[in-house]
């Protein structure tokens, strides 16, 4: 099937990624957040986002204008109706993303395929709450979305090959690399990663070192771009709990059993980048 008009659903730091790739890479994309003032807030983002762009010289004017234009901020599920393709990019929260695919199912026209940008939750508990298991698979963006090449494709046992396909060459479309993954908590990825960030924290907890070296150590030792308080930091620290507890919950490995400090860290609201604070301060 053909996509062409594309709905985000969620206004965080994934939602507004996911945006900005399909918008400027011409997809229409209506943008929808519970607040009317977050999503226009949202595409206020985006405009800084692309300004950016514009001044390091990979983007005209005149394209920042034309994805500027592709992009509809709404409030109300209901104008989700008419679009090809729907993206949930809201919490990692089963019970919430449960509860938006029975809706989404309701608003949507019949060939509508609903994509899920989870990092870790069953894509199939989605599917089933819907009535079309078939037309519903993941879409895992990376962050930052603009940015990051990778797309996740998740296939839950119920999706058919043409919404696999029409997922893979929507990825294709944004500029991005797909690679096809088992519905399994964590995918590739986050399987792979987050035993990394989360014995990270134990080395924290533990003070074998400060988190400045270890970052340092991560980076020059095994040429990361970022070290691991620093990603935990973007990728925010309670999405990345509620990944270790599903990751947890799959396979009972301790190397997933999120550590002490970062479950308290998450209570204490220091979510890294988006709070303002987390391993590191980012008010000054
Ligand atoms: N942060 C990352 O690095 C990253 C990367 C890939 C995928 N993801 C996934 O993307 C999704 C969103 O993560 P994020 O980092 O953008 O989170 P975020 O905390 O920045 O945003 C979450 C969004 O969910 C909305 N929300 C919260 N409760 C809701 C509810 N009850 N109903 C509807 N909306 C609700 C919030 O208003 C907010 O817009 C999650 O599934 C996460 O696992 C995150």
């Amino acid at each position: 099937m053909s996509i062409k008009r594309v709905g985000i659903v969620g206004s965080g730091i994934m939602g507004s990624g996911i945006a900005e790739s399909a918008a400027g890479h011409g997809f229409d994309v209506v943008l929808r957040s519970r607040a009317k003032a977050t999503a226009d807030g949202m595409v206020a983002g985006m405009e800084k986002s692309l300004a950016k762009q514009v001044d390091k010289g990979k983007l005209t004017p005149e394209e920042r204008d034309a994805a500027l234009g592709r992009v509809t901020a709404v409030s109300d599920l209901g104008e989700l109706a008419g679009c090809d393709l729907v993206i949930e990019s809201v919490v990692e929260d089963i019970a919430v993303k449960k509860h938006l695919f029975s809706e989404l199912d309701r608003i949507c026209g019949e060939h509508t395929i609903l994509a899920t940008n989870t990092s870790t939750l069953p894509v199939v508990d989605m599917a089933m709450e819907t009535g079309r298991p078939d037309k519903v698979c993941g879409v895992h963006f990376f962050n930052p979305a603009p940015v990051m090449s990778l797309v996740e494709i998740v296939r839950p046992i119920t999706a058919s090959d043409g919404t696999i396909a029409a997922a893979r060459s929507f990825a294709e479309a944004c500029g991005k690399t797909p690679v096809e993954v088992k519905d399994q908590a964590g995918f590739v990825v986050n399987a792979l990663l987050f035993p990394y960030l989360n014995n990270a924290v134990r080395l924290l907890e533990q003070q074998v070192a400060t988190r400045e070296d270890i970052d340092a150590a991560m980076k020059g030792g095994c040429g990361f771009p970022m070290g691991p308080f620093a990603l935990l930091d973007l990728v925010g620290l309670d999405t990345s709990l509620a990944i270790l507890d599903a990751l947890y919950a799959e396979y009972r490995d301790p190397n997933y059993a999120a550590v002490p400090l970062l479950r308290r860290m998450v209570s204490a609201e220091l979510f890294g980048r988006k709070s303002g604070k987390g391993f590191y301060d980012y008010r000054a």
